[in-house]
């Protein structure tokens, strides 16, 4: 359908655009490569015995073999060293995706049924959008070349405040970027990558979300620096300036109760300052330990009685479940990261 944006087709794996990508292929290559070996040597192998071997006549008799050790040895301790490759391989790959650059610029991601919406810290919100001819434009993510980047995902519903409506799963896929990364509602996930080439990539969604399912494309454009800075100051210019998620945090500290009880000097009042809180060990009443992360201050927020930090009584703050959309629990846990 005209309406519908589509995703053009690319060649058998889209141009690698991250270091991860590269490795991921190297990766890929690795096990093409010596599947097809093995392949080779397996159906070759095959193919000569059978002909070798055939039964020639009506009194041709199998000999008696039970087995051969040397035979038995390189058949299991090859594929067993080959397959151990494979997964060190893989494992460093994993855990080279998995780990977050400190200097990493950080982007919240909201996908919901079924778009994708990106929010900087500035407050600048992007959404997709339609064009004169009524055609959509997806979502399109602004980021400068080789800079890592920290994404903060979470899914919501369309309308926060419809009661029938519910959140769903969702994934973020970025092909040319080999980055992937399931999104759960009621909580955040991440997933961080470093672009290694300028231009326009395509963000699928990639778990099975209902009817707009396939319809759920967004784009990510990758500039130099120079076009990223130009792109963030030629946004500041005009129209209402708006408040950085930080600031809208700020307000809800202050008109939303967490003011009286919690400080941002370090004082201790009814509940823990936020002051240097974000990133911190927290120990609780029961001795099990946290760190304060997004996930963290999300549940201390909308599930606040469920880990009480050690030195401070049960009960005491109210649930603010249902009071703060999502957006909100975002902003406060922005303004956290903020009070250092
Ligand atoms: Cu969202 Cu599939």
């Amino acid at each position: 359908m005209w309406w519908i944006p589509t995703a053009e087709a690319q060649s058998f794996m889209p141009p690698a655009a991250t270091k991860i990508a590269e490795s991921v292929d190297s990766l890929y290559g690795f096990l093409l490569i010596s599947s097809l070996i093995s392949f080779v040597i397996l159906m070759g192998g095959l193919a000569y015995f059978v002909n070798k071997y055939r039964r020639r006549g009506a009194d041709d008799k199998t000999a008696y073999i039970s087995h051969n050790h040397t035979l038995e040895f390189i058949w299991s301790f090859v594929p067993f060293v080959i397959f151990m490759v494979c997964f060190g391989w893989g494992a460093k790959i994993y855990l080279d995706m998995r780990a977050v650059p400190e200097e990493a610029m950080q982007i919240h991601v909201n996908a919901k049924k079924w778009d994708w919406e990106f929010t900087y810290k500035n407050g600048r919100k992007i959404t997709s959008d339609v064009d004169d001819k009524g055609k959509k434009v997806p979502a399109t993510m602004v980021v400068p070349v080789n800079k890592p980047v920290q994404l903060i995902m979470t899914s919501t519903k369309i309308n926060q405040s419809d009661k029938k409506d519910r959140a769903v799963l969702h994934s973020f896929f970025v092909p040319a970027f080999r980055a992937k990364q399931d999104i759960v509602p009621g909580r955040y996930t991440q997933l961080s990558f470093t672009p290694t080439k300028k231009g326009k990539f395509y963000i699928f969604c990639t778990e099975y979300c209902g009817t707009g399912h396939s319809n759920m494309l967004g784009l990510i454009k990758v500039l130099d620096q120079k076009e990223f800075d130009d792109w963030v100051i030629g946004d500041s210019e005009g129209g209402p300036k708006e408040m950085t998620l930080a600031e809208k945090g700020k307000e809800i500290y202050k008109t939303r109760a967490c003011i009286g009880c919690h400080s941002l000097d370090g004082s201790k009042m009814t509940g823990p300052t936020w002051k240097g809180l974000f990133g911190k060990e927290r120990v609780f009443a029961d001795g099990s330990k946290a760190t304060a992360d997004e996930n963290y201050i999300r549940e201390s927020v909308l599930n606040s009685n469920k880990r009480i930090v050690k030195g401070y009584p049960p009960n005491n703050m109210p649930s603010y479940q249902g009071q703060l959309t999502d957006e909100d629990v975002t902003a406060v846990v922005e303004f956290i990261k903020s009070v250092k």
